[in-house]
């Protein structure tokens, strides 16, 4: 690609599910394969950017050439995210982070006794807003899977969490959300609808975002 618009800049994007301990042997996830957080890794790249991959687990391959940190929970999620944002100039969260993790987890796996077991949870740290509360010149764009009303929600999320674009899926549409080759987006930022993307493969999705928010950075003088 001729065109380099990111160049010089640093791209931090965040892919996959967390894990959350419950005991030596078992745990609580989700479904997201790392497709959509790689896809827009590659966009960024293709652009000129320094790119950084945060990856929780993943199925999909990661992108060959590009610095990968791998993290397990939510909170170790937080830690590396907080490490790269100083200098960070643009930061995409398509990773499904735990909203709750056990509130202990076993040192041994637990033994089957009663008919019935109680998983108390807690909240995890937002990682999102919590960046976004301490945002300085980053451009943040979050994520929304959603399964009903998205436009409200995405709105929701992305002014509480102070994010500059907010990218919406809805994960029950086919071809659409978790694991699929290919999304269907609606992108969002403090005054509504910005784009809305038909069915299209991740990583060109990617490459929409990632175009998006290469506009959205010039006249920061960055
Ligand atoms: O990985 P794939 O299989 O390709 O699937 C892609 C995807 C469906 C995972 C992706 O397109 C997507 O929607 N990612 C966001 C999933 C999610 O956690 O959405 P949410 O609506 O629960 O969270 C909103 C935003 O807050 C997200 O940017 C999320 O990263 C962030 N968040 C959520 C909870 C939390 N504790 N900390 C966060 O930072």
């Amino acid at each position: 690609r001729a065109e380099k618009p990111l160049a010089g800049k640093k791209v931090v994007v965040t892919a996959g599910g967390t894990v959350e301990r419950i005991d030596p042997v078992r745990y609580i996830t989700n479904d997201s394969s790392g497709k959509m957080g790689f896809a827009i890794a590659k966009a960024a790249r293709e652009l000129g950017a320094d790119v950084t991959i945060i990856a929780g687990t993943t199925q999909a391959q990661p992108p060959v050439g590009i610095s990968l940190t791998r993290v397990s929970s939510a909170q170790e999620m937080y830690e590396a995210a907080l490490r790269e944002w100083a200098d960070t100039d643009i930061l995409v969260k398509a990773a499904a982070v735990a909203d709750y993790r056990p509130k202990e987890t076993a040192p041994n796996k637990i033994k089957k006794t009663g008919d019935s077991l109680v998983l108390e949870l807690v909240k995890n740290i937002d990682i999102l807003e919590t960046l976004g509360k301490q945002k300085t010149t980053q451009l943040l764009i979050g994520f929304a899977a959603e399964t009903e009303n998205l436009e409200q929600h995405a709105m929701d999320k992305l002014k509480r969490k102070n994010c500059d674009l907010l990218v919406a899926n809805d994960v029950t549409a086919e071809g659409a959300g978790f694991g699929a080759e290919t999304n269907i987006v609606n992108i969002y930022d403090a005054n509504g609808l910005v784009d809305s993307l038909p069915r299209l493969a991740k990583d060109e999705v990617g490459m929409r975002i990632m175009e998006l928010a290469a506009g959205r950075l010039k006249g920061t003088g960055r």
